[in-house]
């Protein structure tokens, strides 16, 4: 053992002069050093649940408030996202929490369009469809708000619905999906009916409805803008707080291509609101002079927003999509990748002109000859129409008769009743099913026979007629005039022929699904060999004001 290793001391250490070790404290003594042992860790405790607390607090304000101002605005949108507290915004600083952010350019104004009607139109994977699911939830917060969103068939509509159920339970949470109704129903009591509309007589589905805001999304689909003008009438609202709005948007082509660009390219620049007028005389739409507000002013305004593939960051940047779109062929890639909707034409018989092809009413010569043509259909329409032939061989349609629910007997007593002061019919054509039985009863054709008033079957070649009647509506370059023009009181076929719109399987033909009966008609005249120059019988039948049979077959 050396000096340097000092022998550990062990036992209690040596107190200091009046200090008391702590086996020398009385139980008082201890018992109170414990309980202030016991009141600081409490204290402690209690600072720490109150911490929390606080934080929590917070974050559920927070929640609150960011609910609050996406029930306003609808969604997290940038703008809302600036009011939110700064504890927020940090949280949704990387952009992974922010709903939706519109794109820059025509999908941010989209969204913010005043117009009562607008066009979101252009090339496919622009974003349109996302907007228009967007666009139904302006007014989502308040109960008065009832939305349609249609596509045309079903199986399109399921798309829309799946991407709806992705997004709106965030935007608005509580929001429910009813699958028996295919309706959204928000929190606030607000609606939202997804749905589809084929034929045009499925619109009066919703005959005696309210919408206040109504979109179709790929409204090219429509060959004819019945279901856009009647849906109008289904717009409305008793709440003063809501504006309605219709909105639409589409790809350029389909078989409503040209009455969309009829109706919303055409009258103005893309991206400025005009007045809207009437797409068959391009004449602005007007109160009428006993409106209590506006009496006379123009109805209501239109725009027409385009889109672009690469206004769509989501689809644009990743390049495969273009290069898709890009291996299509001309017309297509033009339709869909730059929005080109000046090759937008799904109308059969584009050439047709009210201007040139349609002519107010005068009287026919008697020795014109003339041709009766006529399609039968019991609940589809029946179309009759007369035609009369000039001398150089043109065809004037001067009468239709358009009208469902006729049997073989009543058409008959009809036609023979509008055909009281006209000369007999040279030839007289009809629908060569009109000669089919399946029994031993009466066809119709025998009917209409036994009732006066005889056709021939007409030649049913849909090709061959189709292309004649081009023929007829092309300018005769010798005569600088059409070879066939229709009076405008054949009102029925002034309407269908020109938003008759092509098969989407057969460029050779057109839709068989649309409204068909007067083109039909039409085609069967077109189909009769029936000239106008007029042989000597025919001459002498005008001065003696009596005729010689030209149809052998049936003697008149
Ligand atoms: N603002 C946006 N935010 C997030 N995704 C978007 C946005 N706009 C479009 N998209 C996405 O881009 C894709 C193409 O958009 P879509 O609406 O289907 O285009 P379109 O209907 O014009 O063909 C979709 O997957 C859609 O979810
Ligand atoms: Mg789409």
């Amino acid at each position: 053992m050396t000096e340097s290793t000092p022998k550990r001391k062990s036992g209690r250490p040596k107190l200091k002069d009046g200090e008391k070790g702590n086996y020398h404290v009385s139980r008082v003594e201890k018992k109170k050093r414990a309980t202030r042992k016991r009141i600081k860790s409490l204290k402690n405790a209690e600072a720490k649940a109150k911490k929390k607390l606080d934080s929590l607090n917070d974050k559920s304000a927070n929640i609150k408030h960011a609910e609050k101002l996406m029930r306003s605005g609808g969604l997290a949108v940038e703008e809302n996202v600036k009011k939110l507290p700064k504890s927020v915004r940090a949280r949704l600083d990387d952009h992974t929490q922010i709903l939706f952010n519109p794109n820059d350019g025509p999908q941010t104004d989209f969204l913010a369009a005043p117009e009562k009607e607008v066009l979101y139109g252009g090339a496919a994977g622009g974003g349109k469809s996302f907007a228009m699911l967007m666009d139904l939830l302006r007014y989502a917060h308040n109960p008065n708000h009832r939305a349609l969103l249609l596509r045309r068939t079903l199986a399109e509509l399921t798309e829309l619905i799946d991407q709806s159920r992705k997004i709106y339970p965030q935007a608005f949470p509580g929001a429910i999906f009813r699958e028996s109704k295919n309706t959204w129903s928000f929190p606030s009591g607000a609606t939202a009916l997804f749905s589809y509309v084929d034929k045009d007589t499925d619109a009066a589905r919703y005959q005696g409805q309210s919408f206040t805001w109504i979109g179709i999304d790929e409204l090219g689909h429509y060959p004819t803008p019945y279901v856009w003008n009647y849906l109008r009438s289904r717009l409305r609202t008793t709440d003063t707080t809501i504006d309605t709005y219709m909105r639409a948007s589409a790809n350029p082509g389909g078989s409503g291509g040209w009455w969309i660009k009829k109706m919303f390219i055409d009258p103005s620049p893309p991206n400025d609101p005009f007045w809207a007028t009437d797409i068959d005389t391009g004449k602005i739409l007007l109160h009428g002079i006993n409106h209590p507000q506006r009496p006379g002013q123009p109805l209501f305004q239109r725009r027409f927003i385009p889109a672009r593939l690469t206004d769509n960051p989501h689809l644009a940047e990743s390049g495969e999509y273009e290069a898709m779109l890009l291996s299509l062929p001309e017309v297509e890639r033009r339709r869909l990748l730059e929005g080109d909707w000046d090759v937008a034409d799904g109308a059969a018989f584009s050439e047709f002109d009210r201007a040139v092809h349609v002519v107010e009413p005068f009287e026919i010569p008697y020795n014109w000859p003339r041709i009766r043509a006529a399609d039968y259909g019991y609940s589809s329409p029946s179309c009759v129409l007369w035609g009369a032939v000039d001398w150089d061989n043109n065809f004037w349609i001067y009468r239709e008769l358009y009208s469902s629910g006729y049997t073989g007997e009543t058409l008959a007593a009809m036609i023979t009743a509008l055909e009281e002061f006209d000369p007999p019919m040279n030839v007289s054509v009809l629908d060569g099913a009109c000669w089919s039985k399946h029994g031993t009863g009466p066809s119709i054709a025998e009917t209409l026979t036994r009732n006066g008033v005889r056709f021939i079957p007409a030649d049913k070649n849909r090709m061959a007629g189709k292309i004649e009647l081009h023929r007829r509506l092309m300018m005769n370059e010798k005569t600088g005039e059409p070879r066939m023009r229709i009076f405008s009181t054949c009102t029925n076929l002034v309407r269908t022929l020109p938003t008759l719109p092509l098969s989407r399987t057969n460029s050779e033909d057109v839709d068989t699904k649309a409204e068909d009966h007067a083109y039909d008609a039409l085609r069967y005249m077109c189909m009769t060999r029936q000239t106008g120059l007029p042989h000597a019988g025919m001459m002498n039948r005008v001065k003696e004001q009596t005729y010689t049979p030209i149809n052998q077959i049936f003697g008149y």
